[in-house]
């Protein structure tokens, strides 16, 4: 039985004062479980200071990004070199990556090694537009982003990943998916995902849902055989209703 995942992605939110606030109230309330495991996702210059507040027996840190490679003139950027340590796991290939700051998959793919390479465990972000959806393709889709994404990923790597199925039309909308349809996406992932790796890594890698996640639905989306776990983004700006969630993952 793989461990329930719950990870808050406070995108850009939270300010200095806010988060370390917040945590502090979370390492409170938490208590270290067995049967889950709880990752918060808060923005770059924040992550330093709170790595040194965060007691990961609770909780643990991820980045929201990263950029590949390990140092050099690439004025902005945060190299996974520099997060290794600080940040246990970085989500890679967010949608709002992909297509507000215009991530390719080549991007993507080196990102996912640099991760590898930094010992961060990436979580890779796929899902279908509505687009894509509404014309049936979205197994192709997620098919292609796993094939690209993975592309440098070998199998011994692979345990480290964790994908996370976010549809883009779910995203931020309200218009949650279907329990029904992440059943099937998941079943999709692990399908292709055995394909490129063989059966046993497919029962073993972990996915999780986002999109819309409240606490009134998140319990229907536990509930799934084969999903490990949720990627909460609105609601997990609200402790209680995050607390809430990750106490539905405790209990399902
Ligand atoms: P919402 O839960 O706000 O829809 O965001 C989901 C998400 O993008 C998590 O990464």
């Amino acid at each position: 039985m793989r461990k329930k995942l719950i990870i808050g992605n406070w995108k850009m939110n939270l300010n200095m004062q806010e988060a370390s606030l917040y945590l502090h109230k979370l390492m409170e309330v938490l208590k270290p479980r067995r049967d889950v495991e709880v990752v918060v996702a808060p923005t770059t210059l924040t992550l330093q200071s709170l790595s040194l507040q965060i007691n990961r027996r609770i909780a643990k840190l991820a980045a929201q990004n990263c950029y590949w490679r390990d140092h050099g003139a690439y004025t902005g950027e945060v190299p996974a070199a520099h997060l290794r340590g600080i940040a246990d796991y970085v989500l890679i290939g967010h949608s709002e990556r992909r297509y507000i700051f215009i991530e390719s998959d080549k991007d993507i793919r080196l990102k996912v090694q640099a991760a590898i390479r930094n010992r961060l465990q990436p979580i890779l972000c796929i899902g279908e537009t509505a687009q894509e959806r509404a014309l049936g393709e979205t197994r192709d889709v997620l098919a292609d982003q796993l094939t690209s994404g993975l592309a440098n990923v070998t199998a011994e790597e692979l345990d480290k990943v964790v994908i996370a199925y976010e549809p883009i039309w779910a995203i931020g909308t309200g218009d949650n998916a279907k329990p029904v349809d992440v059943k099937k996406a998941t079943q999709m992932i692990r399908q292709h995902v055995a394909h490129l790796y063989g059966k046993k890594a497919a029962e073993e890698v972990r996915i999780l849902y986002g999109g819309s996640i409240t606490v009134d639905n998140a319990a229907d989306y536990l509930a799934i055989s084969g999903l490990d776990g949720l990627l909460v983004g609105a609601a997990s700006l609200d402790i209680h209703q995050f607390t809430e969630i990750i106490e539905k993952a405790h209990k399902g």
